[in-house]
C-alpha cells in the first residue's frame, strides 16, 4: 500500500492503471476511519483493480466556529484499516496543494444544497461539492463510494456528476450502525457516556417513524410526532431539523411513501450529528 500526498504522482499512478485496463475505485474521506468507512472500501475493493482512498480534512467545508481544528486525525491507525480493507492508495494532499494561492473556482449545486444541512451549515456543500469535484479530477475514478448516513450529501454529488457529465458512478452504501442503533461516524469521538446514550434518541426516532409508516400511518405531521416523541424524551438533544422530505428531490411533504426520508440533526451536549432513514427502506 502505498500513501502519497503528490497530486501529479496521483494523477500519474491513476493514469497508467486506466491505460493498462484497470477499474478504479474510490473513496473519498476525512479520516478516523470507522467500520462505516471500512465497509465502503471492501465493496470497492470487490468491485475493481485499484482502491483508492483518499484522507483530507477538507477545510472549505467547515464553517467558521465549527469543529476543522480538532476534528479527530490518526493517521496510524487509518492506515491499519485501510491495509485490512485492501487499498492500494492511501492520497493525503496538503491543504495548500488543493487550494494554493490565487485558488477561485468553486462547485455550486442550487437547489438541494438549500434545506437541511445545507441551511444549518451555509457554504458547506460549495466545500464539499468542489473538494470532491477536486479529487475526482484528480484521481478520475470508474466508481466512487459514499456512505448513506450523510444522505443529502449523497444526493448532491450524485447532483454534480450527472449535471457536469462527470464519467464516475456514484455508489451509495448503507449505514453501518453500532449494535444499540448509533449511526457510525468520526464525530462519535466527541460523545461523553451520558451524550452517547442520549444520542440513541436519533435511530429511536427513526425506528419509530418507519413503525408507524409500516402500520399504515401517511400523514407526515403524525409520523413526525412519533419521531420527536422519542428526541423530547431526551432533556440532552437539541433539535437543529427533524424533516421529512422526498428522498430524490429533498421536497417537503404532507402525506409520506415508502421513499420518504426522515433527516435529523440534533447538537448532543457540544456535539452536531445527523442521521437518516427512509422510510420504505431498512438502512
Ligand atoms: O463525507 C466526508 O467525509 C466528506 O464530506 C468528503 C466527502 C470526504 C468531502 O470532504
Amino acid at each position: 500500500m502505498k500513501i502519497i500526498s503528490s497530486i501529479t504522482e496521483m494523477q500519474e499512478i491513476t493514469a497508467d492503471a486506466r491505460q493498462s485496463g484497470k477499474r478504479i475505485a474510490f473513496v473519498p474521506t476525512m479520516g478516523f476511519l470507522h467500520e462505516g468507512h471500512a465497509s465502503l472500501l471492501r465493496e470497492g475493493r470487490r468491485r475493481s483493480d485499484l482502491l483508492v482512498l483518499s484522507i483530507f480534512v477538507n477545510p472549505s467545508q467547515f464553517g467558521f466556529g465549527e469543529d476543522f481544528e480538532r476534528y479527530p486525525r490518526d493517521m496510524e491507525r487509518d492506515s491499519r484499516i485501510a491495509a485490512e480493507a485492501g487499498v492500494d492508495v492511501i492520497f493525503t494532499p496538503t491543504a495548500t496543494g488543493m487550494y494554493p494561492a490565487g485558488f477561485q473556482s468553486w462547485v455550486n449545486v442550487e437547489e438541494l444544497t438549500l434545506p437541511l444541512c445545507g441551511a444549518s451549515r451555509p457554504g458547506h456543500f460549495r466545500g464539499v461539492t468542489t473538494v470532491v469535484c477536486k479529487l475526482f479530477n484528480i484521481v478520475n475514478p470508474h466508481l466512487a463510494l459514499f456512505g448513506k448516513k450523510d444522505f443529502q450529501q449523497l444526493a448532491v454529488i450524485r447532483r454534480m456528476a450527472a449535471d457536469l457529465n462527470m464519467p464516475v458512478e456514484i455508489v451509495g452504501m448503507p449505514i453501518i450502525r453500532e449494535a444499540d442503533g448509533l449511526a457510525m461516524s468520526s464525530r462519535n469521538k466527541y460523545l461523553s457516556d451520558a451524550d452517547r446514550k442520549c444520542a440513541l434518541c436519533l435511530s429511536r426516532a427513526i425506528m419509530a417513524a418507519r413503525s408507524a409508516f409500516r402500520g399504515g400511518e401517511l400523514s407526515a405531521e403524525i409520523i413526525m410526532k412519533s419521531a420527536l416523541a422519542e428526541i423530547g424524551r431526551e432533556q440532552g438533544a437539541v433539535i437543529d431539523y427533524v424533516e421529512l422530505r422526498d428522498s430524490t428531490t429533498l421536497a417537503e411533504c404532507d402525506r409520506v411513501n415508502g421513499n420518504t426520508l426522515l433527516a435529523l440533526a440534533l447538537k448532543i451536549g457540544s456535539t452536531r450529528l445527523i442521521d437518516n432513514g427512509v422510510l420504505g427502506e431498512d438502512d
